[in-house]
């Protein structure tokens, strides 16, 4: 007995450090692959990693790491080390039943003569025969991908261990690709509808374009005006750092703003002298035929009936159609209200002539914040500061008014705008 035990106990001593070394492998492999596996980087690196590991873990020369795709069936390589001739990529078609074997196998898989036909085709631009060893990635019961390795030092054949460290390591591999095949899928598919969205969004901005130039065709003295609003409003907003939705939102309103003009007799608009009550009031029913047109409209962004409705509102309560005070009405109401305005100043009348620009905007200052959000016109004074010395790439201001105002002066208007919000006092920042 005791003979017996000595004559086994050097080679289970062998047996048992064979054993520690591939344990040994197999945790170096995956302490390898853990990082790799997380870090951010091109996947390819990542895949490169992995066959370099799944290589040293298995003891192989060649390995390949391939993807697997079901529309159509088709392996394709991601990352292969080893093989003399490896197509960049290689493909193998798969017919349902190899697709059905590699799903059924139990871990991995050493391959002879008689079953490379059994999982994989031989009618893609890569001879299966190279393939000693294959280990099919699965999550759940999903096929993934699979790994395929080639020859081992020596020729050796693949055995027991090595095949348990493979299907180990293999359950990390398949989570990574699947992994990197749900973010692909995800970034197509945003990407997708990003390209959908930015088509529809040009569709919806040249029809209100021209929804606004219809809507501003009623008369001459209007003819350009909701495209200006609209304009001016988109700037306004981005000298607010509003968000791009908010601002093309912004610049949708202000096409729309005016839509109830539609049904307003458009002698009113060339009206030599003011407006009567009994015209006024059809000119001011604008508003309210105008929310009534879009409140039943599905528009991507919620505030257009606000705007419509709200847009001849003012701070003191002065406005109209509902004598909202400046607490009542949303920031982009108040900015199309200030963007009209502006247009109206700068544009001449039947009962009287424009503005100038330094005139509008004296004007503004002095009715600001009484009737207007000192913020937004705290921006419409950037905006116009910026088209004086020549630093915006569209200019803000259309091309009949004149910028015949001085920086110096916007930043006169500016510090005396500053002092009437704060009251003259100073505050400390
Ligand atoms: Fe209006």
């Amino acid at each position: 007995m005791i003979l017996f035990l000595c004559s086994g106990f050097p080679q289970r001593v062998a047996v048992q450090k064979d054993n520690f070394r591939r344990l040994l492998r197999t945790v170096e492999a995956l302490s390898d692959l853990g990082p790799e596996m997380t870090a951010e980087r091109d996947f390819l690196q990542t895949a490169r990693s992995i066959v370099s590991a799944l290589l040293h873990a298995g003891g192989a020369r060649e390995g390949v790491l391939f993807n697997y795709g079901d529309k159509p069936a088709l392996l394709t390589s991601i990352a292969a080390e080893g093989f003399a001739l490896m197509p960049e990529p290689a493909v193998i078609p798969l017919l349902p039943k190899h697709v059905h074997a590699l799903a059924s196998a139990r871990g991995p898989v050493v391959l002879d003569s008689g079953s490379y036909e059994l999982y994989l085709s031989s009618n893609g631009n890569v001879a299966p025969e190279l393939f000693k060893c294959i280990v099919p990635l699965k999550v759940g019961s999903k096929l993934v991908g699979i790994v395929a390795l080639g020859r081992r030092e020596g020729d050796a054949l693949y055995d027991e261990d090595e095949l348990e460290a493979l299907d180990l390591l293999c359950h990390y591999v398949a989570l990574a690709i699947h992994n990197h095949s749900l973010t692909q899928t995800l970034a197509q598919r945003v990407s997708e509808n990003l390209r959908l969205m930015a088509s529809l969004h040009s569709f919806y901005d040249s029809t209100l374009e021209a929804f606004a130039a219809a809507i501003d065709v009623k008369h001459v003295n209007i003819h350009g005006h909701s495209l200006r609003v609209g304009r001016y409003a988109a700037a306004i907003a981005e000298a607010m750092n509003m968000e791009p939705g908010e601002i093309a939102a912004l610049r949708s309103a202000g096409y729309l703003h005016d839509i109830g003009k539609v049904v307003v007799d458009k002698r009113l608009f060339g009206k030599p002298t003011s407006l009567d009550a009994e015209e006024f009031r059809e000119m001011a029913d604008h508003t309210v035929v105008g929310h009534q047109i879009v409140s039943g409209v599905q528009f991507p962004w919620p505030r257009i009936p606000d705007v419509v409705r709200w847009h001849h509102e003012r701070g003191d309560g002065s406005g109209y159609p509902d004598g909202l005070v400046m607490e009542d009405v949303s920031m982009p109401v108040r900015i199309i209200g200030l963007a009209d305005t502006f247009d109206a100043m700068t544009s001449d009348r039947p009962y009287r002539e424009r503005l100038s620009l330094g005139g509008t905007l004296s004007e503004i200052v002095r009715l600001t914040p009484q009737k207007f959000d000192p913020n937004a016109v705290q921006a419409l004074l950037v905006q116009v500061r910026r088209d004086t010395v020549g630093s915006n790439r569209t200019p803000f201001l259309q091309e009949r008014i004149e910028a015949n105002i001085a920086a110096a002066d916007v930043d006169q208007l500016a510090a005396s705008l500053q002092h009437k919000i704060t009251h003259g006092r100073l505050f400390l920042t």
